[in-house]
């Protein structure tokens, strides 16, 4: 009888869990200035994108720090423009600009950090890039950021664990 009851609790919370739809994206940044990814994908039946992003190299922020920064393709580069005047302090981020759909802070090596955002900013139909604004790293440090219509999450995210 015990075991029944547990068995049957353990499955509420497995489709509690599956219907949350937060979809997690791990992608991490060297000190050669290359993201680990060329193409990220996410189900577009996801909520929110969770993204966990690692600098694995040594140096400190200041001398190669990276971010990840998310925009329709056709304002990354003029985003990434606009936010190396906006500084270090900034994390080469123009404060409010309302181009960037999600961004990490600037880490350097061996820190961590991550962003989430609602898919719902996402439209179909527009393509969308991620990439590095610190001075100068946006031209190689950037890749396609796709939703995948009626993909299977697992297919998606099994895109995401290989380059
Ligand atoms: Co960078």
């Amino acid at each position: 009888m015990k075991r029944a009851l547990l068995i049957s609790l353990t499955a509420i919370l497995f489709v509690r869990a599956a219907s949350a739809d937060v979809c997690k994206i791990d992608v991490s940044a060297s000190d050669q200035m290359r993201f680990d990814h060329q193409v990220l994908r996410i189900d577009s039946g996801c909520g929110e994108v969770e993204v966990n992003f690692t600098n694995t190299g040594k140096q400190p922020a200041k001398i190669m720090g990276h971010n990840w920064v998310l925009t329709r393709t056709k304002d990354l580069a003029p985003v990434a423009i606009a936010g190396m005047g906006a500084g270090f302090a900034n994390n080469y981020q123009v404060p409010g600009d309302s181009r960037i759909i999600a961004a990490t802070k600037l880490i350097g090596g061996g820190e961590s950090t991550s962003v989430k955002f609602s898919v719902a900013a996402l439209k179909a139909g527009d393509e969308y890039s991620f990439f590095c604004s610190s001075p100068g790293h946006y031209s190689i440090m950037k890749g396609r950021f796709e939703i995948a219509v009626g993909n299977s999450l697992a297919n998606a995210q099994a895109a995401n664990a290989t380059r």
